[in-house]
């Protein structure tokens, strides 16, 4: 038994990092996964309960609710939820808060590493990664320091309609959006796609004729690159290219 129990959901470790430096803060904590079924949901005999967990397409990740709903706290004990976000915090902290109320809650923002997106280092404040990083374990240091002071937020977390509207259209944009990984006849055989998908981004078909970004010319990775992803990103591009120099798929 700890004092504190803390449920986390992480899909790329922002959230992890989170809780795991709440947890330091907090000293003796169960820092516990929410997985499909978190391995703990019996919290009744923590003092403080927390949830940290991030925001996806407005709402949450897929199972987080149910994880939320198979945590036993006991009445009295003190809770709080944290989302991470790359620019707004969508609904998750309220559909938490209409499951087990919260004492206090906090958001804090980091970088996105979802392909489709975003470019990876679109968050607000605009931050580069170590930036981004030094601030989240300021922020997760501060929300550690005000759950052990015991603070409370006069108001409710709130949910707007357009995020509800948004997570709730997720489930299917997301499937139809993760078809277009697979790699189908238009693949080249380049060598490059790992399980699960292309390491050069969206689309693995033939690109489509697009604006050339500066740096880039036609014959080097240019419009006639099949590999080409987000040409509006150069920071992806040179990705794409880094990948591309390691192993020379020899197609342009
Ligand atoms: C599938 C997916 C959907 C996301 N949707 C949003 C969003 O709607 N709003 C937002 O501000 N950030 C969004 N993000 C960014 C994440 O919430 C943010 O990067 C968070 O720190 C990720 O935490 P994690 O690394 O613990 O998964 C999304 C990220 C992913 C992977």
């Amino acid at each position: 038994m700890s004092t504190n129990t803390i449920y986390v959901f992480s899909g790329s470790g922002n959230c992890l990092d989170i809780a795991k430096n709440i947890a330091k803060k907090l000293g003796d904590t169960d820092v516990v996964l929410m997985r499909s079924t978190p391995e703990k949901t019996d919290a009744t005999d923590s003092k403080r309960v927390g949830f940290v967990f991030p925001c996806y397409a407005g709402g949450l990740p897929g199972g987080v609710e149910e994880s939320f709903r198979a945590v036993k706290i006991a009445p009295g004990t003190y809770t709080f939820g944290v989302t991470s976000c790359s620019a707004y915090p969508g609904i998750g902290l309220s559909v938490l808060n209409s499951i087990h109320p919260l004492d206090f809650w906090s958001v804090v923002t980091h970088h996105c590493s979802c392909i489709w997106l975003f470019p990876h280092d679109l968050m607000m404040p605009i931050l580069n990664v170590e930036k981004a990083q030094e601030r989240s374990e300021r922020l997760a240091a501060l929300i550690g320091a005000q759950v052990l002071a015991g603070e409370k937020n006069r108001k409710a977390p709130k949910a707007n309609a357009f995020n509800k509207a948004e997570a709730s259209a997720w489930p299917l944009l997301s499937k139809k959006k993760a078809e277009k990984l697979r790699a189908t006849d238009a693949c080249i055989a380049c060598g490059l796609l790992p399980a699960g998908g292309h390491p050069h981004g969206r689309r693995h078909r033939p690109a489509r004729a697009l604006p050339q970004p500066e740096g880039l010319r036609r014959g080097a990775h240019g419009e006639d690159h099949p590999h080409r992803l987000n040409i509006n990103s150069p920071s992806r591009n040179r990705e794409g290219l880094s990948a591309c120099q390691k192993v020379p798929c020899g197609i342009f």
